[in-house]
């Protein structure tokens, strides 16, 4: 037992908000109002309820929203053609496509008709390239917002041995990436990695990526690591739960993110972070 910190993402992504909300004010004045489409196809539940978070939160700092709601079963053509239709749109910064479309759908064909200049996502082929060589791009929302975040409470990664547990594209790949970046050495493991505890177990920072409740104990973590779980998992009771049993891992830590209220927040501020970021660089 140790005293550690809950780290609180949701009040550090208010005060992001709150900074991009006198920015917004600011380009206002300029005549840039900065503009948001997402486009949602079908009605997957998780998907509705993230997406009617990234709406309100960009109205919230004075990013125009705009929904575009396609029926589950229109052709790849029509969604393509959509696309389209907002990369040669001036008023539109920022294109969303919210994940994961349906199977008869190839989303990498998608993501790569979105014009890499208005992806704030940062999914694009293009975005992806620059990311890994270290040149500017919008950086991936949610391994963005956890760097924005251990850098705003002042834990620095440089020299530090970071795990990450997940290789998918949207968060364990490009979290990596940006670890790297900042110094930090990277181990990835997966959904096939041979006893998982003996790598976590290294961990100085713990990025658990899985997808699956409460699966990291505290016999993954190393006493006073730094675990951030990234994992939104409804449990059988229909609890709300990371990836990361929280009460059992917390007392081990110097400091973890709690679910709700720890990652999920500072995804969709770096969101409007990228959308406004899009909008200063289509206007100089
Ligand atoms: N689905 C889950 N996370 C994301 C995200 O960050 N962006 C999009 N577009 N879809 C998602």
């Amino acid at each position: 037992m140790m005293s550690y910190r809950i780290i609180d993402g949701k009040a550090i992504a208010q005060q992001v908000r709150d900074e991009l909300k006198d920015e917004v004010a600011r380009l206002k004045k300029q005549g840039i109002v900065p503009g948001l489409t997402v486009i949602l196809v079908g009605n997957h539940p998780a998907s509705e309820s993230y997406v009617r978070g990234k709406m309100r939160a960009s109205e919230e700092v004075g990013i125009r929203s705009d929904l575009i709601r396609m029926n589950e079963d229109i052709s790849p053509q029509e969604l393509l053609a959509e696309v389209r239709k907002l990369n040669d749109d001036p008023s539109v910064h920022g294109i969303l496509v919210q994940l994961p479309l349906p199977r008869h759908i190839d989303a990498n064909q998608v993501i790569a008709t979105i014009s890499p200049e208005k992806d704030v996502d940062g999914f694009t082929p293009v975005n992806v390239g620059n990311l890994v060589i270290g040149q500017d791009a919008f950086y991936p929302c949610t391994p963005y917002g956890i760097m924005e975040l251990l850098k705003r409470i002042g834990i620095s990664v440089e020299g530090k041995h970071a795990v990450v547990i997940g290789r998918s594209n949207i968060v364990g790949k490009p979290m990596s990436i940006l670890l790297q970046r900042a110094n930090a050495t990277v181990t990835m493991c997966h959904s096939r990695t041979i006893d998982l505890p003996s790598y976590t177990k290294q961990a100085d920072i713990l990025i658990a990526a899985v997808g699956r409740a409460e699966l990291i104990t505290s016999e993954y973590v190393k006493p006073g690591a730094v675990v951030i779980d990234v994992g939104i998992n409804r449990r059988e009771d229909g609890k709300l739960v990371g990836d990361v049993l929280f009460a059992e891992v917390a007392p081990h830590c110097s400091a973890i993110t709690p679910v709700p209220g720890g990652v999920g927040p500072m995804t969709i501020a770096m969101l409007l972070k990228n959308t406004v970021k899009s909008a200063k660089m289509h206007h100089r």
